[in-house]
């Protein structure tokens, strides 16, 4: 199956009250591993590169593995999305290497590190958005700044300050009206990594009731959820036992993210509890095994581990036995579909 536009999966899981994972892949083993656990579940897929995996695998690798996936596993729709674009211009060479969803995340400045303005935000959005649409391609927003509300955001602002960085529902629905973004990532006290939270969070941290006014105003807009990694307590476990460094730390608990589904999150991203799930099974092999240099022998163990933490967050998240009951439009019908609304 050709890859399909990342609104079809959206629309579909509002309609049918689920949420779908977006993995995050660098290498071959992490996208046969999102596959496999796809044909497992007969989940429908969403998977994102961040800029930094463009640049590691250089696209042209990148494209191949999307296509090879699509042509490998022809029964899952699956969506090929640009995790946190920059600035329009890493957009737009995303869509000309195929993908078919990006991220404008104008919540940042081009730096990918401070935080914009609501203007620069709305501004650099609403150009993306045109071109992509344009070409059937899906865009996602953010609003809002992602990090800890604990650790001020990570960028040495108060705890006090990190609250003003969560999303204003207000802003929200003047946001989305302006720019017309397909998808709206929300900051609600989450961050990127293992090291979210220093105990399990509760609601001043975790702010889930940001999204409960989201979805009250804007009943039809499809959020999503960064930074959503669960961080198993078992995972970070088996990464011990076998020598490595992991402190006291708390993730996203899985009933959150049911919560949010249920209050408009459609796409939830995963990366961290999958960079730990490989770790985990390759230190094993490197300490059970000190003579191995085969890296199939490490690698094997890795993506079956991966695997695992794909399987669960897709029965968890609802998108499981799915992927057969949604009908496919292409970026072409997208087109249509764009021009038509304005
Ligand atoms: O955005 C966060 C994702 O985990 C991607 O991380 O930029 O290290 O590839 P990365
Ligand atoms: P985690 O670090 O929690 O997996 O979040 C990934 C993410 O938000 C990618 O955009
Ligand atoms: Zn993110």
């Amino acid at each position: 199956m050709p890859l399909v536009p990342m609104r079809i999966l959206l629309d579909h899981a509002a309609e049918n009250n689920y949420g779908v994972a977006a993995f995050n892949v660098n290498n071959m083993e992490q996208i046969q591993a999102i596959m496999a656990a796809a044909e497992k579940t007969n989940s429908p897929v969403i998977v994102q590169a961040s800029r930094g995996a463009r640049e590691y695998t250089n696209d042209a690798y990148l494209r191949h593995l999307m296509l090879a996936a699509a042509e490998l596993h022809p029964r899952i729709p699956m969506a090929m999305h640009q995790d946190h674009g920059n600035s329009p211009a890493t957009c737009f060479s995303a869509i000309e290497q195929g993908f078919t969803s990006v991220m404008m995340d104008g919540s940042l400045s081009e730096d990918g590190k401070s935080p914009s303005t609501y203007e620069y935000n709305v501004k650099t959005t609403k150009a993306v958005v045109d071109a992509a649409h344009a070409k059937g391609v899906t865009v996602e927003g953010e609003l809002g700044c992602l990090g800890g509300i604990e650790d001020g955001h990570g960028a040495g602002l108060s705890s006090e300050e990190a609250l003003c960085h969560l999303t204003d529902p207000d802003q929200a629905a003047d946001f989305v009206a302006k720019t017309g973004v397909d998808a709206l990532a929300v900051a609600i006290g989450t961050s990127h990594g293992a090291y979210k939270f220093t105990k399990k969070p509760t609601g001043d941290v975790l702010v889930m009731t940001v999204i409960e006014k989201i979805h009250k105003k804007l009943p039809n807009c499809h959020m999503v959820m960064h930074g959503s990694s669960s961080v198993p307590q078992e995972l970070l476990e088996i990464i011990r036992q076998y020598g490595g460094d992991m402190k006291e730390t708390y993730g996203v608990p899985v009933e959150e993210i049911q919560r949010g589904i249920k209050h408009g999150v459609r796409k939830i991203n995963v990366d961290t509890d999958n960079r730990l799930a490989m770790t985990g099974a390759i230190r094993k092999v490197f300490a059970t095994k000190p003579s191995e240099f085969d890296p199939r022998k490490y690698l094997t163990p890795a993506r079956d581990a991966m695997q695992k933490v794909c399987e669960d967050r897709m029965v968890q998240f609802g998108q499981a036995g799915h992927a057969d009951k949604i009908k496919i439009k292409t970026l072409r019908e997208f087109v249509d579909f764009y021009a038509k609304g304005k």
